[in-house]
């Protein structure tokens, strides 16, 4: 049984899709931010808190847990500078006591959804797992700790796990059954495609005096299936005793400029956009764009989906929910 840590969020319910057709999985969630509805109905599921320590030892004494995935986490960079103690308290101490009922019930295997903030402002155009580590907010600097403390753990306890440092994820499961729903949105595609829906006035572009070549944050966006595969590829490895401990980042190797995004979804869609220029956002770096090689060298996973199939699926999600409400 592979328990799977906020399985009702945007990426954990896409991985839950992906995982159950070959495992058994529970899910643990507390429904703050993702969606009952979201999870397959194939998994078990939980209602509970990462940090309760009742809630984690009904779940480890009720299933026979082999591997952990842990998708639970507050992911917003802007809200993590002007609230820092949430993201300590929600994304490392209560990780942390994750962690421990783990070890407490011999559980060694942990997959762990790290990010591509734990880099800050690369000193590089491709960023590898060797390029350096400096975040430049409080939600990096929590997923950054947790890769400490996953470090020390390995020393010390023979912890076993695998570290996965996305980068942009988009897009929605195939059948339009799921696909990303935060309140409030504040991701780029969503917020295009919700505008082309006539949900929103405008499109706002944070920032046109950048040094890339129109001006615009290059950022590089991966399929959320693709990163769901990825997980199942790192979990296969942990399960059959060939990986002890590795960091992957998940991308395309591909980066497409706020301005190429937006022009790319007015292609996908047959719409045309209202943009409208604005100040940069706090805390945005002008280029992420991730060297996967890593990841396809060792476990043989790389991303299939171009920006297009990206847009089209998410389209075919937005559309979804205009109609039905949810
Ligand atoms: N952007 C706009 N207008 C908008 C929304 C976004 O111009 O209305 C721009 C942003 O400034 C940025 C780019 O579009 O340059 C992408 O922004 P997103 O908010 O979609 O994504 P981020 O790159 O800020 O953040 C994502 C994840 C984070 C993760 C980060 C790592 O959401 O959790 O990637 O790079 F930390």
């Amino acid at each position: 049984m592979i328990l799977v840590v906020g399985g009702a969020g945007y990426i954990g319910s896409h991985l839950v899709k992906e995982l159950v057709k070959t495992n058994e999985v529970v899910v643990l969630d507390n429904l703050s931010t993702g969606h009952r509805w979201a999870i397959d109905e194939r998994a078990q599921f939980v209602e509970g808190n990462l940090g309760s320590e009742a809630d984690l030892e009904h779940v480890f004494s009720t299933y026979q847990i082999d591997a952990v995935m842990h998708f639970a986490a507050n992911s917003l960079v802007g809200e993590s500078v002007v609230d820092p103690v949430k993201y300590y308290e929600n994304n490392v101490a209560a990780t942390l006591t994750l962690l421990k009922t783990m070890m407490k019930h011999n559980v060694k295997k942990f997959i762990f959804s790290s990010t591509a903030a734990t880099y800050g402002i690369p000193s590089v155009d491709m960023i590898t797992e060797e390029t350096s580590t400096s975040p430049i907010n409080p939600y990096g600097c929590s997923k950054l700790m947790i890769e400490h403390i996953l470090a020390d753990y390995a020393h010390a306890y023979d912890m076993e796990y695998v570290v996965l440092r996305y980068f942009n994820a988009a897009g929605a499961y195939e059948t339009a059954e799921i696909g990303e729903s935060h309140d409030p949105e504040t991701h780029l595609i969503p917020i295009i495609l919700e505008h082309l829906l006539g949900e929103r006035e405008h499109i706002s572009v944070f920032g046109s005096d950048y040094d890339t070549e129109d001006g615009t944050c290059i950022r590089d966006y991966i399929h959320v299936t693709d990163l769901a595969n990825a997980h199942i590829a790192a979990l296969q490895s942990l399960l059959a005793n060939e990986t002890k401990t590795a960091t992957y980042n998940l991308g395309n190797g591909l980066g497409y400029s706020v301005k190429e995004v937006i022009d790319t979804c007015e292609r996908v869609t047959g719409k045309k956009a209202n943009v409208v220029m604005a100040d940069r956002r706090a805390g945005d770096p002008a280029r992420l764009v991730a060297s996967s090689e890593k990841i396809y060298r060792e476990l043989g996973w790389k991303a299939e989906r171009s920006l297009e199939e990206i847009i089209a699926s998410a389209w075919k999600w937005h559309q979804s929910q205009v109609k039905v409400v949810k």
